[in-house]
């Protein structure tokens, strides 16, 4: 599979991809039985998982997205750009963050000081793929898909150099 100028290889199929997602639904309709809650997607990344998560989700909630950039070409830029703020209130409200892949952890670092200024009644992270090795934050996310070795990936929402977010499956580089 190529993606400009890299190559690719399959890493995780739709099916795997699927059945994973349903599992973090469950566990989270379990988690938040009789509350509401607020999803927060963070774009570009998460559109797809976000679209097949938020299918089985069986509990009175609402979605709303925000949109910031940190990865620029295969690595994280160290700083965070908020390009589309958050515009729902959410004071007093049960708060989830929905991610693609949390890496660095250094935007999850700016959307919890985002977030968590403004009161919310509890906040967690749900993310699909997760690098454990990479990770420099200090709050690794709740709900995990897939943690996966510290390689580049892309397919399901997530891109090198903008391109690769149509695919149903997810790659990592080929080396
Ligand atoms: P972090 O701030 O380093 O945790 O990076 C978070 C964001 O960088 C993710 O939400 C993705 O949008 C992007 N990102 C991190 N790793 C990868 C990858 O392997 N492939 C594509 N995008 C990635
Ligand atoms: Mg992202």
């Amino acid at each position: 599979m190529q993606v400009n100028d890299k190559t690719f290889e399959l890493y995780i199929a739709e099916k795997e991809i699927e059945e994973s997602i349903r599992k973090i639904a469950q566990k989270i309709n379990e988690d938040y039985q009789g509350k509401e809650v607020l999803f927060i997607g963070v774009l570009n990344g998460v559109f797809m998982f976000a679209g097949e998560l938020m299918k089985y989700i069986d509990l009175p909630c609402e979605i709303t997205f925000i949109k910031v950039q940190s990865y620029d070409g295969m690595s994280s830029s160290g700083k965070v750009h908020e390009l589309i703020g958050l515009t729902t209130d959410i004071k007093g409200k049960d708060v989830i963050v929905l991610e693609d892949i949390v890496d660095t952890g250094i935007t999850l670092g700016k959307l919890n000081s985002i977030i968590s200024s403004q009161s919310p009644n509890s906040f967690e992270i749900a993310t699909l793929l997760y690098k454990p090795d990479a990770f420099k934050g200090e709050f690794p996310p709740k709900y995990v898909g897939f943690s996966i070795e510290n390689k580049f990936i892309v397919g399901y929402g997530m891109d090198y150099q903008q391109k690769g977010r149509n695919l149903k499956d997810i790659y990592k580089l080929k080396e």
